[in-house]
């Protein structure tokens, strides 16, 4: 096992050196020694920074369900792979063993397979957090169709747009889903997607709150019995190294979602490492991340890193405050749940609540927490480290993004000491930079910069469907030859990073990556509207909040303004979701322009925070006197 398990902090440096001097002889042996594959490789990575290319274990064939799942069958095939938890907690708790998981994935890829999904196919996934979500996504990397999961929280618009982005062949969905004591109309929403996607031959329906649903003839067919009928075998597909994996939908600063797309043996090596390591995942723990698998983490940390492990996981397809805010802590006294890995918002939420809420239990069988999604802040990391993980339990930060499929930067439970709002350490073969504004590398420590990665990983995302150029682009040409996170950071006097925040206009709301010019955009279509401008602002709860500046038409300034500013919302989440919904929205005469057109954001970012304190140089506005009415007006 060699370096594949980090157990002191010499031997993380000592390995982390290992993989800086010799990058391809260090992931040769993980990649060799952990996993089963029909064929090796022929070179561990060829790469090209410039043109953003990168190979990973080439010529090298495996299928990655044979290693979640295949592969632990002798020895654990009666041990617990997944935990599912309802919505309702008086609905009984599914334990599902590895045995009957590897049924239920073959008899799902059967069915694929007679619906006519090949090698290569886009299947979308549009489901709520049931088990069927989790079959549907192997099942797919069973028969080499690649998954396109959609959260079940975007509206009929984003989900069109990302079905059509990549021009799936099927849909995935179910009748409706349970969210707290809400019922989500899924096939409603799926229908109303589907008038604008022509590429869709078939819908197969998961049948979960069983309301009345409409199905269309010779398109829709509900998924019970198919997979009845379906044989509980399946051989699985042979898949080259960089056979794609997945796609999955991020948001860019600007335009449409961008596709992120996964291939196969780099992506299982990365999550299957990174979760044993930071984790501290040993046999018979029981883990639970509370994030929903339409996200990367849930792809990485709920299914893939812990199945890859043989560990069991939970599929939790709740919220936190149903039916009340004890529900997490119920949750892992119930599964006794050992390693506990959520989000800050998650996190700030609970800690406005009264305490009784979680001192009324033990927590005694967790051992390592973690955080992830946006920077944990001072105040929520104390609460957790001490009323969760008992000031027993390591806190891990990690940073990680969807484009970098796995963990990058995180302390190492009961290896690397933690300390408060820094993810600390990189994950070995990771190798962060600092760049200054004038592209230069910062040597040393005590200093902030651009953060960028300067080698790459097995799992960095290798374009974006359909749009290489863009992924070439948005990561690769701000820093020639080094990939640009769109994240600052801060290093400190060890060496420990600090993820500071966006350095773009992206936004993390709740842990949701936004970007403010697809929302503008929106908010221009609505017929009052003349222009707008997002920005975002420290919130308690979300991390962060959204606030709108919007100039009004001429036929809008007429109009009630709580009216326009719900119907601006509304059509907010038609489009995206209720996710992106703006929290304040005032209404300007103007916006504070650069003589050469740019809105100054700056400035709308302070006066959005509140602080008139100083605007930095405004010489070069074409209208200064904007700023002062947007301030005095400030919501
Ligand atoms: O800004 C960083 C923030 O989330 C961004 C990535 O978002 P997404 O692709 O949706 O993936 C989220 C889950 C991996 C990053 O660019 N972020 C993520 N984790 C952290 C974080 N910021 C600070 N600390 C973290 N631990």
């Amino acid at each position: 096992m060699g370096s594949f398990n980090i157990k002191s902090l010499e031997s993380y440096f000592k390995i982390y050196r290992k993989s800086v001097r010799n990058p391809k002889k260090f992931w040769d042996t993980i990649a060799d020694e952990n996993f089963t594959w029909y064929q090796k490789w022929d070179e561990v990575v060829e790469y090209n920074m410039q043109e953003a290319q990168f190979t990973w274990f080439k010529n090298a064939k495996l299928n990655i369900t044979k290693n979640c799942i295949d592969r632990h069958l002798a020895k654990r095939g009666d041990q617990t792979a997944i935990i599912f938890e309802p919505n309702n907690p008086e609905e009984e708790a599914k334990h599902i063993t590895y045995k009957e998981l590897y049924a239920e994935v073959s008899k799902l890829a059967n069915v694929l397979r007679d619906q006519g999904i090949k090698k290569g196919d886009r299947v979308c996934i549009y489901l709520p957090m049931i088990p069927e979500l989790a079959y549907t996504v192997l099942a797919c990397a069973r028969i080499g169709a690649i998954h396109s999961v959609v959260f079940a929280g975007f509206s009929s618009v984003a989900l069109a747009t990302r079905i059509d982005d990549s021009s799936c062949k099927m849909l995935v969905t179910a009748d409706g889903g349970y969210r707290g004591n809400k019922t989500i109309d899924l096939k409603g929403i799926a229908d109303e997607a589907l008038e604008k996607c022509p590429s869709i031959e078939k819908v197969l329906v998961v049948k979960r709150t069983n309301e009345a649903i409409k199905m269309k003839e010779g398109r829709d067919l509900w998924l019970k019995p198919l997979t009845e009928k379906a044989i509980p075998n399946n051989v699985a597909e042979i898949m080259d190294a960089e056979d794609p994996l997945f796609i999955l939908y991020t948001s860019g600063s600007t335009g449409k979602p961008k596709g992120m797309l996964h291939t196969t043996a780099g992506y299982m090596v990365y999550t299957a490492y990174t979760f044993k390591n930071i984790f501290n995942y040993k046999n018979n723990d029981i883990f639970w991340c509370t994030a929903d698998i339409g996200w990367i983490t849930g792809h990485s940390y709920i299914l893939y890193g812990p199945l890859l492990n043989g560990a069991t996981t939970v599929l939790f397809e709740g919220i936190p405050s149903y039916p009340n805010h004890s529900r997490f802590w119920e949750v892992i006294e119930k599964h006794r749940i050992n390693q506990f890995y959520t989000a800050p918002t998650a996190i700030r939420a609970l800690a406005k609540e009264s305490i009784d809420f979680v001192q009324r239990f033990p927590l005694e069988s967790l051992k390592v927490i973690g955080s992830v999604g946006e920077p944990i802040n001072e105040e929520a990391w104390h609460w957790y480290n001490d009323h969760v993980g008992g000031k027993r339990c390591p806190l891990v930060d990690t940073w990680w993004q969807t484009e970098t499929g796995g963990i990058m930067i995180s302390a190492i439970p009961f290896v690397t000491p933690t300390k408060p709002t820094y993810a600390s350490l990189p994950l070995p073969g990771i190798q962060p930079v600092l760049m200054d504004e004038l592209r230069n590398e910062i040597e040393g420590n005590q200093t902030t910069g651009s953060l960028c990665i300067k080698y790459p990983w097995p799992a960095i995302a290798r374009t974006i469907w359909g749009d290489h150029q863009r992924y070439k682009e948005t990561y690769f040409s701000t820093f020639p030859g080094k990939y640009f996170t769109g994240d600052g950071a801060l290093r400190d006097e060890v060496g420990y990073y600090r993820i500071t925040g966006r350095v773009d206009d992206v936004i993390i709301v709740s842990g949701h990556n936004l970007g403010t010019a697809p929302i503008e955009d929106i908010i221009n279509e609505h017929p009052a509207v003349a222009e707008s401008a997002i920005v975002g602002y420290p919130h308690d709860i979300k991390g962060n909040a959204l606030y709108g500046y919007i100039i009004l038409k001429e036929t809008g300034l007429s109009r009630d303004k709580s009216n326009l500013a719900k119907e601006i919302n509304q059509l907010i989440a038609d489009q995206i979701g209720p996710i992106a919904k703006l929290d304040k929205i005032q209404f300007v005469p103007g916006l504070p322009k650069t003589r050469s057109g740019k809105i100054m954001r700056r400035i709308l970012r302070k006066i959005a925070e509140g602080d008139f304190s100083n605007f930095g140089d405004i010489s070069t506005l074409l209208n200064p006197e904007i700023v002062e009415e947007i301030k005095n007006e400030r919501l």
